[in-house]
């Protein structure tokens, strides 16, 4: 049996995508090997997403190459990277298969081919893959939680966002092979899923929506917490929200990513709603269900971004008072609408000095998320040993947020009821 190693960048979705592609390769008579001295086959599953994470990729690709120093190996590169630097990877001599994110079916011929020294490429997107009837080989370690894809692609083509381009057309899959995969993981022992997409909200099966989606789902596992990600503020419907509150299993966790605090900024992001849109849907996330976590991404120094316009993001993060936040600068991204439209003229300087005042205030905001919750009981569901050994464990509330505790009792996967009795920024500190 050919042994694969896959290393995994990005987003969940292309951790759930490499799950994906060991079933497909199992099928095919691969086996896993998570030692890259071992592998016959040496693949990263890749993003584009930021400049810095490509750059990581081709340092990636050099090291790979070192394999080949002392045997036969077969270097391949899958995903988004793949998708968008389809040939030129080819070109370097240093890898031998380019697979793109719809081309995963056609990966064992992909190996065979490019083992006999054919270099060999596949980078065709799909309007219609879904890659639904595949059962992904689940990779986490902890056998607690599950990723499932429940769409692929994006429609929204955000101006500064690769996404639409690396994966294509959005397109949603089929609810029963979602319910059916929802059932399985829940007989092998799983005990949260999280259901995926780039943009949840816009879901449509034969006219199955995304909140009849999650209540087929919360309904088919009671016993399993349901969490998905990502919502879009433009398109997250109160019925989602009547969905979460109706149903016992489904976390009070949305992320909501604002992307930037300005009207002006968010008009020419392409992001189609406004601030005071934004700041009326968290409202209603709160009227509906007040113990909802928010958490959101934001984007730093976008094309011709003022101080002003920074101004309005640091206040709408004070506004919304966010539980977490992922923040970035922008990283302009080629072929994009913004990178063929709007020079990219915030220094990098004023880049990094707005993410540093951004990242100041979430760090005060989410330390204050986390001291409202001291004294406060919650259901937590056990990860494992926390980072600091075997007599503590660690697990998530419903709201994601991430508890530490003495406890020589429990095992992962268990649920335990904790009282919160401080807090850091990152962490709740508590007791069984
Ligand atoms: N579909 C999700 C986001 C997917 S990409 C959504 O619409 O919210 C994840 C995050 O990366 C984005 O929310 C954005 O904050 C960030 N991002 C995307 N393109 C970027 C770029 N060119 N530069 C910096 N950050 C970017
Ligand atoms: Fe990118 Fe926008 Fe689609 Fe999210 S919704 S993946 S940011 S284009
Ligand atoms: Fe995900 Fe990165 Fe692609 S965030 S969709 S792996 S560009």
């Amino acid at each position: 049996m050919k042994k694969v190693y896959i290393e995994t960048y990005g987003c969940q979705m292309n951790v759930n995508d490499t799950e994906v592609v060991f079933s497909i390769l199992g099928k095919a008579g691969y086996e896993r090997t998570e030692s890259i001295d071992e592998a016959d086959v040496i693949m990263a599953n890749t993003c584009s997403v930021r400049d810095n994470a490509e750059q990581r990729i081709h340092g990636r690709i050099e090291q790979f190459n070192l394999q080949k120093r002392t045997r036969k190996v077969t270097v391949g590169i899958l995903g988004c990277m793949a998708e968008r630097l389809k040939g030129d990877l080819l070109d370097s001599g240093k890898v031998d298969v380019v697979a793109g994110p719809d081309a995963y079916r056609n990966l064992p011929a992909l190996l065979e081919a490019a083992s006999e020294g054919h270099p060999q490429m596949d980078v065709t997107l799909s309007k219609e893959e879904t890659y639904g009837d595949i059962s992904p080989v689940r990779i986490d370690k902890n056998g607690v939680s599950a990723f499932i894809s429940i769409m692929r692609g994006c429609n929204n083509v955000c101006s500064y966002c690769v996404v639409p381009y690396t994966r294509g057309a959005e397109r949603s899959r089929d609810c029963r092979s979602i319910v059916r995969e929802a059932c399985e993981c829940g007989t092998k022992g799983y005990k949260e899923l999280t259901l995926l997409g780039q943009n949840v909200d816009s879901y449509n099966f034969e006219g199955t929506t995304f909140a009849q989606l999650l209540a087929m789902v919360a309904e088919a596992c009671p016993d399993v917490r349901v969490r998905f990600s990502t919502s879009n503020p433009q398109d997250i419907s109160d019925e989602v929200l009547y969905t979460m509150s109706a149903y016992p299993n489904i976390c009070h966790h949305i992320h909501l990513p604002v992307q930037s605090g300005s009207n002006r900024i968010l008009e020419k992001m392409r992001r189609r709603y406004t601030r005071e849109w934004y700041l009326d849907r968290v409202a209603r996330i709160r009227s509906i269900m007040p113990d909802c976590a928010i958490t959101t991404d934001v984007i730093a120094g976008f094309c011709s971004e003022t101080e002003e316009d920074h101004k309005d993001t640091l206040s709408l993060f004070e506004k919304v008072r966010f539980d977490a936040a992922y923040m970035f600068y922008y990283s302009e991204r080629p072929g994009t609408l913004a990178a063929r439209k709007y020079p990219d003229d915030v220094d990098i300087d004023t880049k990094t000095r707005r993410l540093e005042e951004i990242i100041a205030l979430q760090n005060k905001l989410s330390l204050e998320s986390n001291r409202r919750d001291v004294g406060k009981c919650f259901d937590v569901l056990v990860e494992g040993p926390s980072k600091k050994g075997q007599s503590q464990l660690c697990g998530r509330t419903g709201t994601g947020k991430m508890c530490v505790w003495e406890d020589s009792a429990h095992k992962a996967g268990d649920h335990v009821r904790v009282k919160v009795t401080d807090c850091t920024q990152a962490t709740l500190l508590c007791k069984l």
